[in-house]
């Protein structure tokens, strides 16, 4: 009896390796499905299959039982794809935010058929694009890691011609994708390539960056760097999927943690008093990073849904961005991105939510003030590309968790 056992075991566990491979191919189907918008259901398909498989059976006794066999498989794999279909409907499908995830990638990112190539750059642990890639494997056709350069000086053209050259050289076609893991640097480049190369091919995103995770890797902006100008070179192309694995964040230096954490704060302060909460109360920052990104990510999203091409609504996203990209360009690199822009929202926010702003900021390192020209800033101001003439629109903060805009003289600003 027991070797009959074993036996039946033995049997289950090929048929168990057997059916996650059928799935991976009905998952393929369903993307198909999903993309022409043929249905799920095909009667006379089904039949002629389950004839012809019968048919293949010897033992005569068996063929009916083979046929619910087949009947019950092809109704559990009918179900998988309405599921996948139904679930690329659902708005917020294209972001999925799971811890140790880097791993199931290919399967997540729903990667079948075709040839990939994972750009990532040099500050990224290179355990995260050979992760990425190893779980692509036996969906994708061929899977190539390209790695540049880390820092924002390589987002330029020599850096997307390399990344270019490598999907020409890879023999690449519109049929293959791009898949970033990385930072906003890694995102804004490699997005660009995939915008641009054949007209446009599928690219997603996997960001590594707290920033890249709350903020840039969705919306679909994709830009390079040109002639000192930042983003002057770029195009709006939109993540096919985005894979996010907060488990990441353990290897980011503390000041690129908090560098990111200010876009959520920014995104909690304007949009979402819960959010906001989440930040000032957390006691373990990390622990609460799911959480963090998937509110910052709700406000990114009902905001980009509302105003994809950045003609109104979007400019909530610039609360503190005005002041902060004047900061960052007269301090001399004394301060990334994000304290720039901590710094750049406290003159806007009135009082208690700017008391509050300023404790979260300090609660996590974040500078909340500097030595600046004030004459020298208004100067940087009235050159930002969002002010006409004397005058600029900002984002006021006057309670936690709502915003509004506010036309200003440059210089009545008070720094
Ligand atoms: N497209 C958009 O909507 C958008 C929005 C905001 C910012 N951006 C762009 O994003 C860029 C900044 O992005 P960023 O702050 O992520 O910087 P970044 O991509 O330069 O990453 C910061 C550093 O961290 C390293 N790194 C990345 N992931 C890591 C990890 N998990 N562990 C250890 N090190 C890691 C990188 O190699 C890099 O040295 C800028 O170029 C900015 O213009 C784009």
């Amino acid at each position: 009896m027991s070797d009959f056992r074993s036996k039946i075991d033995e049997i289950d566990a090929r048929m168990a390796r057997l059916f996650e491979e059928r799935m991976a191919v009905v998952e393929c189907i369903a993307q198909e499905k999903k993309a022409s918008g043929r249905p799920v259901e095909d009667l006379e398909r089904e039949k002629s299959m389950i004839e012809k498989r019968c048919s293949e059976i010897s033992d005569e006794r068996l063929k009916g039982y083979y046929a619910a066999f087949l009947r019950s498989v092809i109704s559990v794999s009918k179900n998988y794809q309405t599921d996948i279909i139904h679930e690329a409907k659902m708005p917020g499908h294209d972001i999925i935010i799971e811890r140790g995830s880097l791993s199931s990638a290919g399967r997540l990112l729903g990667i079948c058929g075709g040839k990939v190539l994972v750009v990532t750059d040099s500050g990224v642990p290179a355990e995260y694009a050979k992760a990425v890639a190893a779980s692509m494997q036996g969906r994708a056709s061929e899977v190539l890691i390209h790695t540049f350069e880390q820092g924002e000086t390589s987002k330029n053209l020599a850096t997307y011609s390399d990344i270019a050259q490598a999907l020409v050289s890879g023999g690449f076609t519109r049929s293959d994708a791009v898949v970033a893991v990385g930072g906003g640097v890694v995102g804004d480049l490699a997005g660009f390539v995939a915008a641009t190369f054949m007209r446009g091919i599928r690219f997603y995103n996997v960001p590594t960056t707290l920033l890249s995770q709350v903020d840039s890797s969705i919306g679909g902006k994709t830009a390079i760097d040109f002639v000192g100008v930042k983003n002057i070179i770029g195009a709006f192309h939109m993540p096919v999927k985005v894979l996010i694995d907060p488990d990441t964040l353990a290897t980011l230096p503390a000041r690129q943690l908090h560098n990111g954490l200010v876009e959520a704060i920014k995104m909690g302060a304007t949009s979402d008093a819960s959010l906001f909460e989440l930040i000032e109360n957390s006691t373990d920052l990390l622990a609460d990073t799911s959480e963090i990104i998937r509110l910052s990510l709700n406000v990114k999203q009902a905001v980009v849904c509302a105003d994809p091409k950045e003609k109104g609504l979007r400019r909530v996203l610039n609360f503190g961005h005005t002041l902060g990209h004047a900061i960052e360009a007269s301090c001399g690199g004394r301060y990334i991105h994000g304290e720039a822009v901590a710094i750049g929202m406290l003159p806007f926010a009135d009082e208690p939510a700017r008391s509050r702003i300023r404790r979260v900021l300090e609660k996590y390192g974040l500078p909340t003030s500097c030595d600046m020209d004030a004459a020298a800033i208004r100067d940087l101001i009235s050159h930002d590309k969002k002010a006409s003439g004397s005058e600029i629109t900002v984002v006021r903060v006057s309670e936690i968790g709502s915003f509004r805009f506010e036309k200003i003289n440059i210089q009545d600003l008070a720094l």
